[in-house]
């Protein structure tokens, strides 16, 4: 049976240029509940570490020093099966390809700078959770 949590970061370029609000808002319009939040910053190694599976494609150095450029706001949310709902809520994970009106289309300019992270599955939304936030952390 589907989950009904999933992960997401806002990634570095949407922050800076103060989508997070924007985002949020949507997400929250949408019917999903916020369990947890956070704004930080990976390092270098914490971003490969999350990142992980992707060692050894072409992009991954690129995408783990993207993601340690700057402040995410990292995120557990709720809904029916959150992780297939989230990720068709935000769009294809190419912006040039995302649904308009979806956040990746709205707020995402590449592959790379594409506004929001989604779990791919029910085991990554807990894997993910966990690396970011403690059981103190999450309501
Ligand atoms: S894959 O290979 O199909 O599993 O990759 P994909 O699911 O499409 O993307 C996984 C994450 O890697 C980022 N990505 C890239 N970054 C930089 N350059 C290129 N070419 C690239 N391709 C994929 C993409 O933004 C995904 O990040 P998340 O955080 O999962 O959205």
């Amino acid at each position: 049976m589907a989950g009904n949590q999933t992960f997401t970061m806002i990634k570095p370029t949407a922050f800076k240029k103060n989508y997070a609000g924007a985002i949020l808002k949507m997400i929250t319009e949408a019917g999903f509940q916020v369990k947890a939040m956070k704004l930080t910053r990976l390092t270098a190694e914490q971003a490969g570490t999350f990142y992980a599976v992707h060692k050894g494609k072409p992009f991954y150095q690129a995408l783990v020093e993207f993601m340690s450029s700057g402040p995410i706001v990292a995120v557990i949310l709720e809904k029916e099966n959150a992780v297939e709902a989230f990720r068709n809520f935000i769009g294809a994970t190419n912006p040039e390809n995302a649904a308009e009106g979806t956040i990746r289309k709205l707020y995402g300019t590449s592959l790379q700078q594409n506004a929001v992270h989604g779990s791919d599955s029910d085991e990554n939304a807990v894997i993910e959770a966990d690396f970011f936030f403690s059981k103190m952390e999450r309501f």
